[in-house]
């Protein structure tokens, strides 16, 4: 087991993977304005196509009459579903198996679900055609409040579904039971807390889009699409739509961000496709603002109730949890065929228990369908939350340290690889040493020591700790796949005749870096310097086939798998090196970027001689082929499990009830680390995710269903402004299953801060007797929790 080491042991800019804090190799081009993406590209003859969308949550359809726009000058197509539906096209299988409406044939299911659309020579009068589409519906009742989508006299909102009588979308369970309640009959003390994570939204800058080109006389489909799997993609439209694979290619160009947003596929491709299918011209789809916020995957919109078992002391001894899980119309939710809410399993957090069980049920509404991982793996950051809201309520209920109690409770490092009650095996972790650093950073007693002064003076500072788990990087294929789809990611390598290197991913950047730490992995196994490396990504024509980027997994296993392509290629190349000096392979030692004959440095050849040795004129020694490169695939043996601790700062303002963020200390261990600038930047982007779900953002609804988070007037999501400046640290423990001890990080940070935030609000408002507050805190809903309250002496 690799000792867990902190910043002060560690200096990483010392001994960088690659060169460390190199500068992004794709940011000239971004800086610049040279990006190009999906709406960048613009073919000849190119059509576009808008979306006419349910102005309600719930109707049956009862007529379309589309006469008017296909006789609006400019238009070449209107398509609808019952179009759709004679070519067997209506509808399209989920990402977890459910079906969903491609073009709405029989009703619409939730305001803003796609009903037809227009293919037109430009943008405005596509738009324009939408308007002359007269749509006759008979409303129904929706169910818009999941707490009431089983009642007995609910409407059946998924009547499609043959034999369906209810709303129902799953039930699942995990850990065990019995032995949960035992423990807690048990237990000295036993606290329980409602909580809501609210349906929030990823809110790309770029929204969703894509162009289809498909080219009759070659029977080809090239599609440009704004897709985080375009590999995972492409199979899912030859197997729905019966094109060939090989004649489609999913080029996915630079990406505005995803965090999960861009995992499905939306209706809106399959109808740009069947737009370029009908009238043999190049077609763009460019979704709206409101259109990305209101009809693309939400996340979140768990409604919780945890319970949290322990000693009268303050040992944690089991923890149980019930959830009503709001899928939306359609179950939509990208993750593991058989994981249906997600990772959830690991709400038993960082901590060693001795039971742990979860019980969901899920409930189909008239919301639009999603449950995307928005930064985060697979539902942990509702774990996490969930978890870290129970720890915190513990602490205040026994009058105990949160930061204290969390120490007396983690699983210790000698306790790995830790076996969960519900069935995770955790990689590695000091989770002690990195609250403690992190209690180090942010002055910990002293910021207790000036809580009880202000609070003398009526002032509300509140101190809010969150320590998390994460479990990122899925595979391993034996038990994760996405619709049959095994979890694992292939790499490929070549080295050019003058010594300079190409790998191609089948992961896809959204704006992580990709192309500067997968250029430092392989320049630190081969000696060669980052940037003689290029990476490819995002073309299914030039890409080894892989699951692509969402859920942290790049790191986790296209970063494993671009060290182990590069040793395979360094095994080849010590054959040729061993020709090359006359001696056994095995006298041999790599010294970064040679090989030198054992006790002999002056005899030494580079990797870029190599390189061109085995593309040159002669024989090469017996077995080995010319060039020099190499494939893998790389099926994770498990997942990496990255930790933190967050401590947050908030004061609050007595009068207007305003959160400030006044500090934020962010201490995270992702094992090795490839570029810390990059890291450094992925937490500073997601504790902004966290702060805006903590304090601001939500998808919410009339009750009519309208959707009240249609434009960023109203999905409030934050800025420079409320931001602060955030403080970051680390500790090292490497994961021992990776080839380079790294883990993933992307998403650390959004699914940690939420619960720091809460808590140090809940904190701040201890003297009101306050103990459970949803997000998003905004002023009035912590004005208003203030005055139900007696204002404190
Ligand atoms: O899958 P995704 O790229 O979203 O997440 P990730 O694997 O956590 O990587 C995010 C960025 O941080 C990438 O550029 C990684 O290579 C970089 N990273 C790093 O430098 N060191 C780590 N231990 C983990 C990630």
């Amino acid at each position: 087991r690799p000792p867990t080491r902190r910043a002060e042991e560690i200096d990483n800019d010392q001994h960088p993977v690659g060169h460390g804090r190199m500068l992004r190799k794709e940011d000239p081009r971004f800086v610049r304005g040279r990006g190009r993406y999906t709406d960048d590209v613009r073919l000849p003859g190119m059509l576009h196509m808008a979306i006419l969308r349910s102005p309600v949550a719930h109707a049956r359809i009862v007529s379309v009459d589309t006469s008017a726009a296909e006789a609006h000058p400019g238009v070449r197509a209107v398509i609808t579903g019952e179009a759709l539906a004679a070519q067997g096209l209506a509808w399209m299988p989920t990402l977890s198996n459910d079906v969903q409406a491609v073009l709405a044939t029989d009703k619409v299911r939730f305001q803003g679900q796609e009903v037809a659309c227009v293919v037109a020579d430009d943008r405005y009068a596509a738009r324009d055609a939408l308007e002359l589409i007269d749509v006759e519906y008979d409303i129904l009742p929706p169910v818009v409040d999941a707490r009431h989508a089983l009642d007995a006299d609910a409407p059946v909102i998924r009547d499609d579904l043959e034999g369906k009588a209810d709303n129902h979308c799953f039930d699942w369970e995990a850990g065990d039971a019995a032995a949960t309640d035992a423990v807690f009959a048990d237990a000295d003390v036993v606290v329980s807390q409602d909580v809501v994570y609210p349906r929030v939204h990823p809110a790309p800058m770029e929204t969703c889009g894509c162009v289809a080109d498909f080219d009759p006389v070659e029977g080809r489909l090239t599609l440009w699409s704004t897709s985080q799997a375009p590999h995972a993609h492409r199979t899912l439209y030859a197997l729905v739509a019966g094109l060939p694979e090989h004649k489609i290619r999913v080029i996915s160009p630079d990406i505005g961000g995803g965090f999960g947003n861009k995992v499905p596929i939306y209706p809106g491709y399959v109808c740009a496709i069947v737009g370029s299918l009908l009238t043999g011209k190049p077609v763009k789809w460019m979704e709206d603002r409101s259109e990305n916020l209101t009809s693309t995957g939400f996340a979140r919109d768990y409604i919780m109730r945890g319970e949290i078992a322990a000693t009268k002391d303050g040992k944690i001894l089991a923890l149980r949890t019930n959830v009503l899980a709001d899928h939306g119309a359609f179950n939509g939710t990208a993750a593991p065929v058989k994981y249906p809410a997600g990772f959830f399993g690991v709400f038993t957090g960082s901590y060693d228990l001795k039971a742990a069980y979860c019980h969901m049920t899920a409930v189909y509404t008239n919301k639009a369908p999603g449950g995307v991982a928005y930064a985060c793996s697979f539902r942990i950051t509702e774990a996490v939350y969930l978890v870290e809201r129970l720890v915190s309520r513990l602490a205040a209920e026994l009058g105990q340290d949160p930061a204290r109690l969390r120490l007396a409770n983690f699983i210790r490092p000698d306790q790995f690889p830790y076996a969960t009650p519900t069935g995770w095996v955790y990689d590695s972790g000091d989770y002690a040493a990195t609250l403690r650093e992190a209690m180090r950073i942010a002055g910990y007693d002293d910021l207790r020591a000036e809580q009880a002064r202000r609070r003398e003076r009526g002032e509300l500072m509140g101190i809010g700790v969150s320590t998390f788990t994460e479990a990122v990087g899925a595979g391993p294929r034996k038990h994760m796949d996405i619709l049959g789809l095994g979890m694992a990611d292939g790499c490929d390598l070549r080295v050019h005749p003058t010594g300079k290197a190409v790998v191609r991913l089948s992961v896809q950047s959204q704006g992580q870096g990709h192309e500067t730490t997968f250029a430092q992995i392989v320049g630190e196994e081969l000696g060669i310097s980052p940037d003689d490396i290029d990476v490819v990504h995002g073309d299914t024509d030039n890409t080894p086939f892989g699951l692509g980027t969402y859920g942290s997994r790049s790191t986790p296993v296209s970063g494993a798998a671009a060290a182990l392509v590069a040793r395979k290629v360094r095994d080849k190349a010590r054959v040729i090196a061993s020709a090359m000096l006359e001696v056994a392979p095995d006298d041999l030692e790599w010294v970064k970027g040679s090989f030198q004959v054992a006790g002999d440095p002056g005899r030494s050849v580079t990797i870029q001689e190599i390189a061109m040795r085995a593309h040159g004129a002669g024989d090469l020694p017996e077995g080995v082929e010319g060039s020099l490169d190499a494939q893998i695939t790389y099926n994770p043996p498990n997942l990496t499990y990255p930790n933190g601790a967050y401590i947050c700062v908030v004061d609050v303002d007595p009068g207007t009830a305003q959160v400030r963020v006044r500090r934020f200390v962010a201490v995270d261990d992702c094992g090795t680390r490839i570029n810390p600038m990059i890291i450094e930047g992925q937490v500073h982007g997601g504790l902004a995710d966290g702060l805006g779900m903590a304090l601001m953002e939500i998808i919410a609804f009339d009750p009519e269903g309208n959707c009240l988070g249609g434009s960023l007037m109203d999905y409030l999501i934050p800025t420079a402004l409320e931001t602060p400046d955030w403080e970051t640290g680390f500790t090292v423990t490497p994961s021992p299953h990776h080839p380079i001890g790294a883990k993933g990080v992307g998403e650390s940070a959004t699914v940690g801060s939420p619960a720091a935030i809460v808590n140090a609000v809940i904190d701040a408002l201890a003297p009101y007797g306050i103990t459970g507050l949803d997000m998003p805190l905004t002023p009035s809903r912590v004005w208003e929790a203030m005055q139900g309250h007696p204002t404190p002496p």
